[in-house]
């Protein structure tokens, strides 16, 4: 009796872990789509948790190497990934900032509880000053989020006259006295973060009409023109939306959108970061793919009221959120980061890269030791992240022109459900260079995908890939090298056929 039943067993286990197969490419580099904005690749960095103090700032009297207080080795992870925009401060942290506070020298600032993340007490050391010089030391341009939910409209215009204006007037004088002669250039300025929620629970409608107010007076000062956004929708929010486009219109020059990937859908057990199951690996990449019939359904709204694609949206939060590492501060989002968030980094620029002629912007949540981070710190040491290089990987898509791509590709199927193993994109830089990118989430078969490219002759190809044995690898401090890009040699070119043989869960870029 026991023999048959083992038979049976096998024959099923064998059903189940699919060989290599095949999917196909048909890469239109003969023709153009929209340019990716290098802004597509952009960051988001909070004060919550180590995000901020111990991940960025450390302070000048710090031992850990740093810039003027700003950590010598972030500088230069982030000045590698070409972070082109940073948000900041919040997050749900912006609605109880006030700037003021965050100004002249350290030691005389006032200090505030940080009630949302731990309420722990937020010195206020590392502030607007603090802020720019590090964007000037990445070379990130900066994205300032403002104050709608418990600050004053004077105080938002304020902000605005301090950092951008080169008059003689009280808040220049005030930026002046505190060191700064110049104004910044400040280009990017969001009016509150979800008002729908931790911003002030406010409904659309009412949301619209304080946005008209609080934008009316963040001024444009000579030499410095703002792209003000709103505080768009929460995922599905689409009456948000429908109401912003219709009542607020071209008063803003961006709607954001916020949509997080929880493995299991459910805010109070989200699921862990590593040592999940495949159950959980699948559920992932299910919910990553939501963004594509968000970004379709939302954007839909903003075609209908502004064909001429004015308004960019700006999905300024976006990521994994899972349950937080054991042992740590709940309140600080920390969570270990694996090949399983490199391979939803892939898929969700895939979807952003083919709607660049609408999304003006993202930011990953967030920088440093929060969500799904680049980098985790811990005191002097720091790890980069698999998200991390694949922020690298995909350097080569920046400011670059989309090209369209067809893609077939099966599908990987668990229990009930089905997802498309491979997603893929591809662009021309401008030296001509064409770049393809790929993922198969697929966690057991390899895929191989035959390529079509025309208009365009590649003499070679080269890539990288980024892969590892298992679905949460991941890098640690000990072990900081476990997931790190290597030198590809799946591909091989004859004519303009490409074929490319993607090993099971990988990222691969490609330069033809
Ligand atoms: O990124 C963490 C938090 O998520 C942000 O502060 C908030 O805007 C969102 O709910």
């Amino acid at each position: 009796m026991k023999f048959p039943v083992l038979i049976l067993i096998l024959l099923s286990t064998a059903l189940a872990m699919p060989a290599t197969e095949s999917a196909s490419l048909v890469l239109r580099a003969d023709q153009s789509g929209p340019v990716i904005h290098r802004n597509l690749y952009g960051h988001f960095a909070e004060h919550l948790g180590r995000c901020i103090y111990g991940g960025i700032w450390v302070g000048p009297d710090s031992p850990i190497p740093n810039t003027r207080g700003i950590r010598n080795d972030v500088i230069a992870a982030l000045r590698a990934i070409k972070v082109p925009v940073l948000r900041w401060p919040g997050g749900c942290f912006a609605d109880e900032y006030h700037w003021k506070d965050g100004i002249g020298p350290r030691e005389k600032r006032p200090s505030m509880i940080n009630t949302h993340w731990g309420g722990v007490v937020e010195n206020n050391h590392f502030g607007t000053h603090e802020f720019m010089d590090l964007c000037e030391l990445i070379g990130a341009e900066p994205y300032i989020c403002g104050n709608v939910g418990s600050g004053t409209v004077q105080e938002m215009m304020e902000w605005v006259e301090y950092l951008t204006s080169d008059a003689q007037s009280p808040m220049a004088n005030l930026r002046r006295a505190n060191g700064r002669d110049l104004p910044w250039k400040v280009k990017y300025f969001g009016v509150g973060n979800e008002s729908w929620g931790c911003g002030g629970n406010m409904r659309p409608e009412y949301y619209a009409d304080e946005y008209r107010r609080y934008a009316t007076f963040t001024k444009n000062y000579p030499g410095n023109q703002l792209y003000r956004i709103a505080c768009g929708a929460n995922s599905d929010d689409y009456n948000w939306t429908e109401v912003l486009m219709q009542q607020v219109g071209q008063r803003m020059n961006g709607l954001s959108l916020h949509y997080y990937t929880l493995p299991t859908g459910d805010w109070p057990k989200k699921g862990a970061a590593t040592g999940f199951p495949e159950a959980e690996w699948f559920s992932t990449l299910k919910q990553t793919l939501r963004m594509e019939e968000l970004l379709a359904r939302h954007i839909a709204i903003m075609d209908r009221h502004d064909p001429a694609k004015k308004v960019g949206l700006i999905v300024d939060e976006w990521g994994t959120w899972y349950d937080p590492t054991p042992g740590t501060n709940p309140g600080f989002l920390e969570q270990q980061n694996s090949l399983r968030d490199a391979i939803v980094a892939a898929i969700n620029f895939h979807l952003f890269h083919r709607h660049a002629d609408r999304i003006h912007m993202t930011n990953i949540a967030q920088t440093i030791n929060v969500l799904q981070a680049m980098v985790l710190t811990d005191g002097p040491r720091l790890v980069l992240t698999p998200s991390y290089h694949v922020f690298e990987m995909f350097t080569v898509h920046h400011d670059a022109t989309a090209l369209p791509v067809t893609l077939t590709t099966p599908d990987y199927a668990f229990g009930e459900g089905k997802v498309p193993a491979v997603s893929a994109s591809a662009s021309r830089d401008a030296a001509g260079k064409v770049h393809v990118s790929l993922a198969n989430a697929h966690p057991h078969a390899a895929i191989t995908v035959a390529c079509t490219v025309t208009g365009h002759r590649a003499a070679k190809v080269t890539g990288r890939v980024l892969t590892a044995a298992a679905m949460d690898a991941h890098n640690t401090f000990a072990a900081p090298e476990t997931v790190k890009p290597a030198t590809f040699t799946g591909a091989t070119l004859t004519g303009d056929q490409l074929t490319v043989t993607l090993p099971a869960k990988s990222v691969v870029v490609l330069e033809l």
